[in-house]
């Protein structure tokens, strides 16, 4: 197969929604489906049960789980499909955020009682940001569920985005019959005493059959007004605004028994897109340029506390990757090359020879490795657009065990390269400040740096209501505001300056009295 037909084949996604809405549920059954896996159970929640936010082995056993279910490939109707999985947990957001940097379309499930929950916004932001092209899958209708068309205009107006119902149920909950597939004009049945097999039974039937009453009676009526109102009211399926991020198809379906899955995947791999162009600091790389260009964007530590070795996501966005083919670090300007790169099949890693944009390679790190990190065949390129997020909540991060100072200065180091969490330094006092956007990484860390790394450290606590970068082309305001703020100024990693505002009013007045700053929230890894 021509590089070409190897892109044009693939489609790199990953699947977001509130934590229950059902992900973990509807990514089982799409590897059902694609014959990834054979038996449902296979693919276990990564998501930190509630109350167990102090529970250290349930932190454990989900980095294990994530570690495996991070990248979930498989083959349906030749397509080659990635799937990106995302932690459940809110706290971990921000690596959510990366993850969505690497992929080229996103699935949203919505649970169809609740409608749209707080996480479900903040990832749609993401998306909108990035202009990701989205997709709906609204679930759960076997329980009672609210009115579709409330649903959908829940969706369009929370998540601000057109929407347009590619399918529609008939009833919800005890009396739920099946959804009408609106492209394909036929019915999906939805009979309950199949749940958890491969496949609804499907029947094709139009609205003018006379058979059709046999099905979903006593709902006839009312299924043909509700289609008449669909296509009264929402405009036909327009693929290209979909592909802008500007219209989203929506699916109803039951992802536990496996209902309106077999739809939404169909649909799926015919219009989502295949890896689309990357954007760099200097050009845009378009996936089927032949020299291989890729970049990290994710880091994720190993289970064993004996074993300091990590693997690092590398996102293929150009060309062919090779193993043992030596490829340039763009940070470091070293040559470096990878005997055992990963492949991730549904749940098993194995090793690759080659790997093709949209693909995700793993790569062993011993620590060399930053979120960001670019690779090339050469050329000195860095890829834009992956976002370091806000952090919410500050502690000072002090040293406990003197003798253990070393193994701290590396263990802050790596995890912060992990991008577990961001650390500023003070530039009055040289104190480090850690920041996150969860509170439960405060103590993901220190059982981190106990268990990984020997290291010991405590937390005070320090008042501040937002990190923001700072900029200005005015070198003479920028100067001063520093000279002002110092005691409230500090250093990110990479050496950037830092204004820690305190409160929300000492950040508006900043603002107000120094008009040449910029203020940003995020900076760019
Ligand atoms: P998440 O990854 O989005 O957090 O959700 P997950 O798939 O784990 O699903 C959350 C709960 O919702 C699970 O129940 C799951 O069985 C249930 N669920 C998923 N899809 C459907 C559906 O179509 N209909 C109904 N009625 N339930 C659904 P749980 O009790 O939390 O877990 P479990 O004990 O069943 O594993």
């Amino acid at each position: 197969m021509t590089l070409q037909e190897e892109i044009r084949r693939r489609r790199t996604f990953a699947i977001i929604s509130h934590p229950d809405a059902g992900k973990t549920t509807l990514t089982e059954k799409l590897l059902l489906f694609g014959g990834a896996i054979h038996v449902a159970g296979a693919v276990k929640s990564n998501k930190i049960k509630k109350g167990a936010t102090s529970d250290f082995m349930e932190i454990e056993r989900q980095r294990g789980i994530s570690v495996a279910t991070s990248v979930m490939g498989f083959e349906y109707e030749g397509v080659k499909i990635n799937i990106l999985d995302t932690p459940g947990h809110e706290d971990f957001a921000e690596d959510t955020y990366r993850t969505l940097t690497a992929v080229d379309s996103v699935i949203i499930v919505i649970d169809g009682a609740k409608g749209v929950e707080s996480q479900t916004r903040k990832l749609m932001n993401v998306c909108r940001m990035r202009k990701t092209p989205v997709m709906v899958f609204i679930n759960k209708l076997d329980r009672p569920c609210k009115d579709p068309f409330d649903l959908l205009d829940e969706v369009e107006k929370e998540l601000q985005i057109r929407v347009r119902p590619l399918s529609f149920p008939i009833s919800c909950g005890p009396t739920f019959k099946g959804v009408y597939n609106i492209y394909e004009q036929n019915l999906s049945l939805f009979l309950t005493n199949e749940k958890q097999t491969a496949d609804a039974e499907t029947v094709d039937v139009t609205l003018d059959d006379p058979a059709l009453d046999g099905y979903i009676k006593p709902f006839t009526r009312h299924l043909k007004d509700d289609i008449d109102l669909v296509e009264g009211v929402y405009e036909p399926f327009d693929r290209e605004a979909y592909l802008r991020g500007e219209l989203a198809p929506v699916f109803f379906g039951s992802a536990i028994n496996n209902f309106g899955v077999r739809e939404l995947l169909e649909c799926f791999i015919r219009i989502a897109p295949s890896p689309r162009s990357a954007t760099t600091e200097t050009r845009t790389i378009a996936p089927e340029e032949p020299k291989m260009t890729g970049f990290v964007f994710k880091i994720h530590a190993n289970m064993d506390p004996n074993h300091r070795d990590r693997i690092a996501f590398l996102k293929i966005c150009s060309g062919i990757f090779e193993r043992n083919r030596n490829y340039l670090h763009v940070r470091s300007g070293k040559q470096m090359k990878f005997s055992s790169p990963n492949a991730f099949m549904a749940e098993k890693k194995s090793i690759v020879d080659f790997a093709y944009p949209g693909d995700i390679v793993g790569l062993h790190d011993t620590g060399t490795f930053k979120i960001g990190d670019t690779f090339t065949e050469g050329e000195k390129l860095k890829f834009t657009g992956i976002p370091s997020f806000a952090p919410e909540l500050f502690r000072y991060i002090e040293n406990a065990d003197p003798l253990k100072f070393k193994q701290l200065a590396k263990g802050i180091d790596q995890l912060m390269d992990e991008g577990v969490a961001q650390l500023f330094t003070s530039q009055m006092n040289g104190r480090k400040i850690v920041g996150t956007v969860g509170a439960l990484q405060f103590e993901v860390i220190q059982y981190r740096l106990e268990h990984e790394y020997g290291a010991m450290c405590r937390y005070e606590p320090i008042q501040i209501y937002k990190a923001c970068w700072i900029e200005s082309d005015n070198a003479e305001q920028l100067a001063d505001f520093k000279k002002r703020k110092f005691a409230n100024m500090a250093t990110d990693k990479h050496g950037h300056d830092v204004f820690l505002a305190d409160t929300s009013y000492a950040l508006q007045l900043a603002i107000e009295k120094f008009p040449d700053i910029r203020f940003r929230f995020t900076s760019e890894v």
